[in-house]
């Protein structure tokens, strides 16, 4: 075991979990996505595969590192170097230092049975061990076992990829102390930042028992509907069941996959199981594709292939050949692809298809759901998590309405399940405020699930169409921005003025952030931006510039706390709040950064000389004018978009203070509480940077890496205009000198002298109306 020697030293949030190591067996997809996720936490972890070759025994462990680096499984190269990898012959003693082991080898019995005695003879008392079985039910697993171990052991069913998909199904039993559930469901919250659905002990649990239902259903009647892939797929996606489509989401999973998990599926029910009778396994047209190594995406070829000139073929599924799709866009549909009813109520093959899928899987989840969870609410979670429905069965039924749902099936000769004949006794799935059935029919969940804090009972104090202002409780207020990807409108600006007034007044601390599950802020308006290009005069433009450059900096030298809470997008405009605020709070997943030159021009909100701020105050980074402007000036001439909150913080737009929390849903609560420490410990607002920057001698050196950019083909003449004018700014001016520091406002500034001559151009226009046409930059 001598990959790396793992460091214990990094400053992680595990909570009461008591998880500071963790160990992964099994280097597969799954185990290696595991070992990623912790590291990505910040937590070690041992990664351990089977044997390999005398001269590398690692070597199946290391090429599940690599993999996951290949694969964006690690939110930071650096991150890697958390796990240490290792085998199972040579390095099972080491699991002794492990708080957590997650067993995630091959869905076989026995090899789980085998391994587990292994773990059980060298783990240390009371670690916990989970498997990551998709099918096998916990019972099965632990036959055989001592008790301790039995009571240490779970279920903990992550979904693939574990970097992104949120959805962790846990499976405990009575022979579990309630502090090892709590613990492992905290520790799947906090650190490995999931959603929990709590599952009873059966085969497949919730998610893939319902999700290969319907996939089975999906396939066998497209068949039998005589539609063809695209006319189902649409169909799906219209319902929301999800943006693939039942086919497309197969070659997402892997049609060689289809014998493997169905397999174990039907394997584990009686015979009299819905999923028996839509026989996925035997249909021809999988088993085809199977024998023609056609297996979906990681074969190129599935029931969709990608053909030349990134046309994509679609396969026909009378003759078992592929031809160029047909694709099938909303306004063919019935109801346009937004109206359920108007689909399930049609009466073309369609229409009919949809009906036939969508209540097939709601009376199977319904006849099923007392034997796989206690609510119904877990069950809808299970499906919009696991397998990226917008809605939940039960929501949809909701929505199609009970009595029209109950009434069709019966005209359809059909049994109604007892749990949707209670539904509708107690007037629907969902009490009045929220709360799901009880999957046994007996009333509403009684526990209440706590409410954001922006949701009423909060006080709306501004609620302006753009942007509200809400008091969230104890001395802090909320600055929530709420209009179309929460870009920053004038009315944005006129929100984050009020909230200047009313900071240290009315509220000692300010939160910035929002529920948008998406979109911290997009950015500046870009519409507004082109309408005063286009319509305003240059005064305009300079004073939209300067309002938002006194509204950032008031935020950054208020005499009182503000702490961004960052989550989602936060591009332009939105990234430079973030560089404003005394304190980001970000969720782990964050894409942040500053685009601006894709649209061409600069970021002009202070983010250039924030940028070059924080370069400057670094204590890692490299010191010396020229090598901060040289940073700043390749950031923001890239138009990089940061896909993760740690590569954010090697970009310097989060600094060493800033708190990456790994659950989204923990962002706003810990930004409150970060804020009323900053109170607490008596806010000193920080005080005006002067920085030495480079001068033109800098500016030449940037100018000259730009050239190098234009002669290999990679920098646009555009980009070269751009450049120059970026390369002003970091380098202090046409003025700037080493030994004259140059004040926060003075490069303010140029940002604008810079906004506005680019501003001028007509390539940055069509870069403008490119981006607001089609969403891509143009290059020119
Ligand atoms: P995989 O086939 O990609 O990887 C399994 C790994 O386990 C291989 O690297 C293999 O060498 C290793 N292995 C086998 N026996 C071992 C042993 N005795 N000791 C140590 N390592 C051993 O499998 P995958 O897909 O990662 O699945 C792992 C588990 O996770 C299975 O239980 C599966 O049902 C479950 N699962 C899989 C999902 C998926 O989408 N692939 C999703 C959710 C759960």
């Amino acid at each position: 075991m001598n990959m790396h020697s793992l460091d214990k030293s990094g400053s992680h949030d595990i909570g009461d979990t008591g998880i500071a190591c963790a160990a992964v067996i099994g280097a597969g997809a799954m185990g290696s996505g595991l070992a990623a996720q912790f590291a990505n936490a910040g937590i070690p972890v041992f990664l351990l595969d089977i044997p390999g070759q005398e001269d590398n025994r690692n070597a199946p462990a290391e090429g599940g590192v690599v993999r996951q680096l290949k694969a964006n499984g690690f939110m930071h190269e650096n991150a890697a170097r958390l796990v240490t990898t290792g085998n199972v012959d040579d390095h099972l003693d080491r699991l002794a230092e492990a708080d957590w082991i997650i067993e995630a080898v091959v869905e076989n019995l026995d090899v789980k049975h085998a391994l587990y005695r292994k773990i059980d003879r060298v783990r240390k008392a009371g670690s916990i061990v989970s498997s990551n079985t998709s099918t096998i039910p916990r019972v099965a697993l632990i036959s055989g076992s001592t008790d301790e171990f039995a009571a240490d052991f779970i279920i903990t069913h992550f979904f693939n990829p574990p970097r992104f998909m949120q959805l962790v199904e846990i499976v405990g039993s009575a022979d579990n102390d309630q502090a090892l559930l709590t613990r492992v469901s905290n520790a799947c919250e906090t650190i490995l930042g999931k959603t929990i659905v709590n599952c009873f002990d059966t085969p497949g649990f919730i998610a893939n028992r319902i999700g290969c239902l319907w996939l089975s259903v999906a396939v066998v009647d497209a068949v039998e509907c005589g539609l063809t892939v695209e006319e189902a797929d649409a169909s799906m996606v219209a319902l929301g069941v999800p943006s693939t489509g039942a086919f497309g989401l197969l070659d997402l999973i892997g049609i060689d996959l289809v014998p493997l998990i169905w397999g174990s599926l039907i394997d584990k029910l009686p015979p009299t199981d819905a999923l028996n009778k839509h026989a996925l396994i035997t249909h021809p047209l999988i088993t085809e594709l199977i024998a023609q190594g056609h297996f979906g995406r990681k074969t190129k070829a599935g029931f969709y292939r990608q053909g030349p000139n990134r046309i994509r073929d679609a396969l026909d599924l009378s003759i078992g050949k592929y031809r160029a799709e047909n694709a099938v866009s909303k306004n063919m549909l019935p109801g346009e692809g937004g109206d359920i009813s108007a689909l399930l109520n049609d009466t073309s093959p369609l229409g009919r298809y949809a009906w036939r899928v969508l209540s097939s899987v709601i009376a199977y989840s319904a006849e099923h759901a007392s034997e796989i969870a206690e609510d119904i609410g877990a069950i809808d979670t299970a499906m919009i998590l696991g397998y990226a429905w917008k809605e939940g069965p039960f929501q949809l039924v909701q929505r199609y309405g009970i009595e029209n749902f109950i009434e069709r099936m019966q005209h359809d000769g059909h049994k109604i399940p007892d749990l949707i004949l209670s539904a509708r006794n107690l007037g629907g799935f969902f009490s009045s405020t929220g709360q799901p059935l009880m999957t046994d029919g007996s009333g509403f969940v009684t526990q209440a699930i706590p409410p954001s804090l922006l949701a009423p009972p909060s006080r709306r104090v501004v609620n302006d169409p753009d942007a509200s202002i809400i008091d969230i409780g104890d001395g802090v207020s909320c600055l929530e921005i709420h209009t179309k990807l929460n870009s920053i409108s004038p009315g944005v600006l006129n929100v984050i003025e009020q909230a200047l007034e009313r900071g240290g007044s009315d509220f000692d601390a300010l939160v910035i952030g929002n529920d948008n599950p998406r979109t911290f802020s997009a950015g500046a308006n870009l519409s507004h931006i082109l309408s005063l290009l286009r319509n305003g005069s240059e005064k305009d433009i300079e004073e939209f510039l300067l309002r938002g450059q006194q509204l950032l900096s008031g935020l950054k030298y208020a005499p009182f706390p503000v702490v961004a809470a960052a989550h989602g997008l936060a591009l332009g405009g939105g990234c430079e709040i973030l560089l404003h605020a005394d304190l980001i709070v970000a969720h782990a997943e964050l894409n942040a950064g500053l685009p601006e030159t894709k649209v061409g021009l600069i970021p002009s909100w202070g983010g250039c000389t924030q940028l070059l701020v924080r370069g400057n105050q670094s204590t890692t980074e490299p010191k010396g004018p020229a090598a901060i402007a040289a940073a700043v000036f390749t950031q923001i001439q890239n138009g990089h978009v940061h896909t993760s909150a740690q590569q954010a913080s090697s970009a310097g737009i989060l600094r060493k203070q800033d708190k990456i929390v790994m659950n989204r849903a923990h962002v706003l609560t810990t930004a409150k509480a970060l804020s009323l420490q900053l109170i607490g410990d008596e806010y000193q607002p920080p005080a005006q940077t002067e920085l030495s920057l480079s001068g033109p001698s800098g500016k030449l050196g940037l100018i000259a890496v730009a050239n190098g950019q234009k002669a290999a083909g990679v920098a646009t003449p555009t980009d070269m205009v751009i450049a120059d004018q970026l390369a002003t700014i970091v380098s202090g001016g046409l003025k700037g000198d080493p030994l004259l520091p140059i004040s926060e406002d003075a490069l303010m500034q140029l940002e604008r002298e810079a906004f506005l001559f680019l501003a001028n151009t007509a390539a940055t226009h069509a870069r403008i109306e490119h981006m607001l046409a089609t969403g891509k930059p143009l290059r020119n």
